[in-house]
């Protein structure tokens, strides 16, 4: 039988917690063992700090810490193991699956004020921050000394460090440098009993057995608590140009993916919005789109130079690219990125979404994307799917609009019977049902179409080491 949950699909608050819920006096415990501005149970930051980009659940935090040092950390998670009071990590909290929610009475622990970004070493190409460093932070420290951290995506002026990590994100510059895994040498990280481990340092060569620092990059949270890292830096690319075409239709966008990566050029980015998306930037958030309306779908190419004139007309003369333009100047390769990275947001501004980060073979995307816009049509009458994402990687975003007509719950349960359709076939295509945005709270019940059950248990069976208790961050990835 399975386990009893509330009707939120978390399970319920543990009993042993009352006593924490109605007697305050640990608070003071705690302010003494620290200082008085370590911990707050303002209603308002409990409210922002207990949860993330997501809305599905409603924040629940017991209270909200902000420890400044790895000592702090490791000192905090050690009372709280010892109180079994569950701790919910936080950075950025600009996840897209519920991964820091905290609707269960847990502390949260704030990265905050642990923003550290000590100085380039140009020589080893790195820089050790804290966790709480926010991405674009980092690439403004980089960039004078001609280097970069090349983990890139609209939210980086909010995401951080740790939460990249944690996430293992991906973003719109995976088809030239790979996921954030790529891009992190060493890591600092606490277990909830306290214990502090130091993975690899500096150093881009450790043949020495298993390389825990791979556990805890991607894990959600689950494991450790990532207070520092040691980032790999890359040399800052050529200059590149931005240009956004219009494609008659999804055989022809596949076709110019084809042509593009043949020309052996260094890519840069190559994304995908459908019209739908077009249109929305168009008229919801009142961008210029520089597109005819002839085109099917729009995509944004970013190509470092240098390339050959011969190169450029062989992409711009491709079968079905019906119009584009290339960006002059770095503004208007800006507004031309506007485009492609507003979609998410005002499509979020608009209703409530069902929203799908999946990732299938590159050879294999065409065929999925052409029998599934038959299918939602056919099967899910009245859904329109606003399509776009990282088309060059392989990972599509399909964000589902619930119609104006069907209620809240209605529309919840037809995208569950959508969701199995859906991941069912991208099973079948040996796809994943998360390319970048992790399985948080929101996809737990989707794992299994990308794990099988072998890999679901060994992925428990590590939970148990590194976590026997349950404390932290409980119930994502898996309950
Ligand atoms: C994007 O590619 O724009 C992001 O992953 C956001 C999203 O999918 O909602
Ligand atoms: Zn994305």
């Amino acid at each position: 039988m399975s386990k009893p949950q509330h009707s939120s699909g978390l399970m319920p608050v543990p009993a042993h917690l009352q006593k924490y819920i109605d007697q305050r006096d640990w608070l003071n415990e705690l302010r003494d063992l620290f200082y008085p501005e370590f911990i707050s149970v303002d209603a308002a930051e409990l409210e922002h700090f207990g949860r993330d980009w997501t809305r599905v659940y409603t924040p629940d935090p017991l209270a909200v810490v902000f420890p400044r040092t790895t000592l702090e950390v490791s000192h905090f998670l050690k009372w709280c193991f010892d109180r079994d009071i569950a701790v919910v990590p936080s950075g950025g909290r600009t996840g897209l699956a519920g991964g820091a929610i905290a609707a269960r009475k847990e502390i949260v622990l704030s990265l905050d004020r642990m923003r550290d970004i000590g100085p380039v070493n140009v020589l080893e190409r790195t820089v050790r921050v804290q966790a709480g460093a926010i991405t674009e932070a980092v690439h403004i420290a980089a960039k004078p000394q001609g280097l970069l951290w090349p983990v890139d995506f609209a939210s980086k002026g909010s995401s951080t460090v740790g939460g990249n990590i944690a996430t293992n994100a991906g973003g719109v510059r995976v088809i030239r440098y790979g996921l954030t895994r790529n891009w992190v040498l060493g890591l600092t990280v606490v277990l909830m009993d306290g214990r502090i481990l130091e993975l690899n340092g500096a150093l881009e060569k450790n043949n020495t057995g298993i390389d825990l620092r791979h556990l805890f990059i991607g894990s959600e949270g689950i494991l450790g608590v990532i207070t520092e890292a040691v980032l790999k830096l890359e040399p800052l690319p050529p200059e590149s140009d931005v240009m956004l075409l219009g494609v008659l239709d999804l055989p022809h966008v596949f076709k110019l993916f084809e042509r593009v990566r043949q020309s052996g050029q260094a890519l840069q980015a190559f994304e995908l919005m459908s019209r739908d998306c077009l249109n929305v930037i168009r008229e919801v958030r009142g961008l210029q789109v520089p597109l005819s309306p002839a085109a099917e779908y729009g995509v944004l190419i970013e190509v470092e130079r240098p390339y050959t004139d011969e190169i450029l007309e062989s992409w711009l003369s491709a079968p079905g690219v019906v119009d584009g333009v290339m960006a002059q100047s770095p503004a208007e390769a800006r507004q031309l990125w506007e485009l492609r990275e507003g979609v998410a947001e005002t499509l979020s501004g608009m209703g409530i979404l069902h929203k799908h980060d999946l990732s299938l073979p590159i050879s294999r995307l065409e065929a999925f994307m052409s029998e599934w816009a038959t299918r939602i049509p056919r099967d899910y009458a009245g859904f329109t799917p606003y399509v776009f994402g990282h088309i060059g990687d392989g990972n599509l975003h399909v964000n589902v609009m619930k119609p104006e007509s069907m209620s809240v719950e209605a529309f919840r349960a037809r995208c569950a019977e959508m969701d199995h359709d859906l991941f069912s076939y991208v099973q079948e295509c040996q796809g994943s049902v998360s390319a970048e945005h992790g399985i948080g709270l929101n996809k737990r019940h989707l794992l299994k179409y990308t794990r099988t059950p072998d890999e679901i248990a060994l992925m428990k069976a590590m939970k148990q080491v590194f976590d026997p208790k349950g404390l932290l961050n409980p119930g994502k990835i898996f309950e």
